[in-house]
């Protein structure tokens, strides 16, 4: 009976075992899951425009083959966390829909405009750098299926850190005007990038349910510490400074200590006010309905194949 179902599935959770899609789960770790990896598939599909901006304008035929290379791999994780999604009973159809009707969310930071090249290298090292901090642990979740895409998404997101930071080293080998570009887009992402991993774990309403069934696997400060020690020396053998005088080492600690998060910012572009929210969904819709043809010729011809087996 179902007292015997969740008893079961509170001891695979506390043994570090895996909850499968056709496992008894609790409604709520359900409807959890289904909301944190959408909105995580979604980030990756909105995460396409900001880079995709830059295509067409690539300094040269390697970097825009880098580029196209890394958005396609965007693609291919949002395509990839769509069908973790399924495996918990919903459609990517409604999915899609809930996103372009602003009933889901994805992430801030993809609300902030691609203004030069310099922020194509940035948000590889920082955006991306952020995402593998807060992914990696991911990989662990106590769901089977989002784990298991962790693992791969996490691999690729690895390579496109490195090809951010390559792209940003060049730059600062080249002239003066190069590395003031490098710093600016460093100046407009560092504080955005921070805002990725959350609010403050006091303001974070889902985390402690998330820690305790395991879907998530530190709090969103941890996280965030994590990342900003971890960034602090790359920031160093770049060249770059973070735009926070309250930035410094604490021995104490053992960590960097930083200053206070615009929270009212963060706010903000959660709720769709951000300088590119409406671009960005106004984009997404559009392609959606552009490809409403494509949709339909495919299902039409399913039916066909279908209708010639029955035969
Ligand atoms: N941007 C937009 N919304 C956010 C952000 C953010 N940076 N951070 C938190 N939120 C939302 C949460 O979704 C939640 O809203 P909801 O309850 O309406 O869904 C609300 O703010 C409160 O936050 P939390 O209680 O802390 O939410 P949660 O426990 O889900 O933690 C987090 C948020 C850390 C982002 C978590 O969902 C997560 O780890 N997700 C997987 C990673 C991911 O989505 N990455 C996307 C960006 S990286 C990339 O794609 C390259």
């Amino acid at each position: 009976d179902e007292q015997q179902l969740a008893e079961a599935f509170d001891a695979t959770v506390a043994a570090e075992g895996r909850i499968e899609p056709r496992d008894w789960m609790p409604e709520g770790y359900r409807k959890t899951l289904i909301r944190q990896i959408a909105q995580h598939a979604h980030s990756e599909i909105i995460g396409m425009q900001p880079e995709g901006n830059w295509i067409l304008r690539a300094p040269s035929l390697r970097r825009k083959a880098i580029l196209l290379a890394k958005v396609q791999d965007e693609a291919g994780h949002g395509l990839y966390l769509y069908s973790a999604t399924e495996t918990l009973g919903v459609d990517r159809t409604e999915l899609t829909e809930k996103l372009i009707d602003s009933r889901q969310k994805y992430s801030s930071i993809f609300n902030y405009p691609t203004l030069t090249y310099a922020d194509i290298g940035v948000i590889g090292w920082l955006v991306d750098g952020a995402a593998i901090c807060n992914q990696v642990p991911l990989c662990r979740s106590s769901y089977g299926p989002y784990a298991r895409a962790m693992v791969r998404i996490c691999k690729e997101e690895s390579f496109h850190q490195r090809q951010g930071f390559e792209l940003l080293m060049t730059l600062m080998a080249g002239t003066d005007a190069q590395r003031e570009m490098v710093q600016d887009a460093v100046n407009r992402w560092w504080w955005p990038s921070l805002m990725m991993f959350g609010p403050a774990d006091g303001d974070s309403p889902n985390t402690q349910q998330s820690m305790a069934w395991r879907i998530k696997r530190h709090t969103n400060d941890e996280l965030r510490q994590r990342y900003v020690d971890m960034s602090m020396p790359q920031a160093e053998a770049l060249g770059v400074t973070f735009p926070d005088p309250e930035l410094r080492w604490n021995p104490e600690r053992g960590s960097y200590d930083y200053g206070a998060i615009d929270w009212d910012e963060f706010t903000a572009v959660v709720k769709g006010a951000g300088p590119c929210n409406a671009q960005r969904l106004a984009h997404r819709r559009a392609a959606h309905e552009g490809g409403q043809w494509v949709r339909d010729a495919a299902s039409a011809y399913a039916a066909k194949q279908a209708e010639r087996a029955a035969r």
